[in-house]
Order: structure tokens, then sequence, then C-alpha cells
């Protein structure tokens, strides 16, 4: 069974969408492994975005996910990566479709309520540098 790692960042913690999103990772049947809350100095920000470094949204971005609280999982399930990709929808949220959570709580740029890893490599890695422990 494969696992990712998926956070509702500050916009959507601020927003009260912790639950909604919860929600619709256990509707889809998808196991919670680990769950947490915890906020992102601009060191952890800048590590876990690394390479996004340089590019013309980068501040926007460290200044976004370091603007309070967000809450990071790992979820369990079949092909997890993709699945969990599928069900937030696009990065921008002016191009998520509705029925997808960026879809349908997203307004505009950083802002899109919620990350997910890209890749297995990406989610040890996120998983590692947001909970400290390999998953
Ligand atoms: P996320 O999935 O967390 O990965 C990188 C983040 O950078 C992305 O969600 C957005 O919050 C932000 N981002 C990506 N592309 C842009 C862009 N073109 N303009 C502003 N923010 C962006």
């Amino acid at each position: 069974m494969e696992r990712t790692f998926t956070m509702v960042k500050p916009d959507g913690v601020a927003r009260g969408l912790v639950g909604e999103v919860i929600r619709r990772y256990e509707d889809k049947g998808l196991k919670i492994i680990a769950l947490r809350l915890r906020s992102f100095t601009t060191e952890d920000a800048a590590q876990f975005y690394a390479e996004h470094l340089g590019k013309g949204f980068y501040q926007s971005l460290v200044d976004l996910v370091t603007a309070g609280p967000a809450v990071g999982m790992v979820l369990e399930g079949p092909n997890a990566v993709k699945l969990v990709r599928t069900l937030i929808g696009s990065t921008n949220p002016q191009e998520a479709a509705p029925g997808t959570i960026r879809g349908d709580y997203g307004l505009e740029l950083p802002a899109n309520i919620v990350h997910a890893s890209d890749a297995p490599a990406s989610f040890a890695r996120e998983a590692k540098l947001f909970f400290g422990e390999d998953f």
C-alpha cells in the first residue's frame, strides 16, 4: 500500500477547512497514518519549498506557509500519491476542477488550501521534514 504526505496549509487552517479536507480523504477510503498541527519557521519553509527558490512567487509562498499553523498528515491507500493529487486538483485554484478541494475552496494563488507530495521521493522528504521521522 502506498503512502503520501498532504498538508492543510495555513490559509486552509485559517479558513476552518481542516475537518472538510480530512472528511474528503476519509470518505475516499484513505487511512490516516500520522497527523499533526505545527507552524513553519522561515527556515522550515525554505527547506520544504527549496525547489521553488528563485521563482517569482517564492517570497509570497514563504509568507503564506509561515503565516500560521499547518496540519500535515501521512495518508495510506492504493496509488495514494496520484490519488490525493487528483482529489486536491490543479495547483492554480482558478483552474482546479469543481469537486476538487482547490476547485471548491481555493480562490487565488499562492493560497490554494492544500499541498500534496508529487512523487514517492517527495513524500519521504516532506514527511520527514514535517514530522521529524521516517515513514
Ligand atoms: P503547493 O502544492 O504547496 O506547491 C508549491 C506552492 O507554490 C503551490 O502549492 C502554491 O501555493 C505556490 N505556487 C505555485 N505556483 C505559483 C504561482 N505561479 N504563483 C503563485 N504561487 C504559486
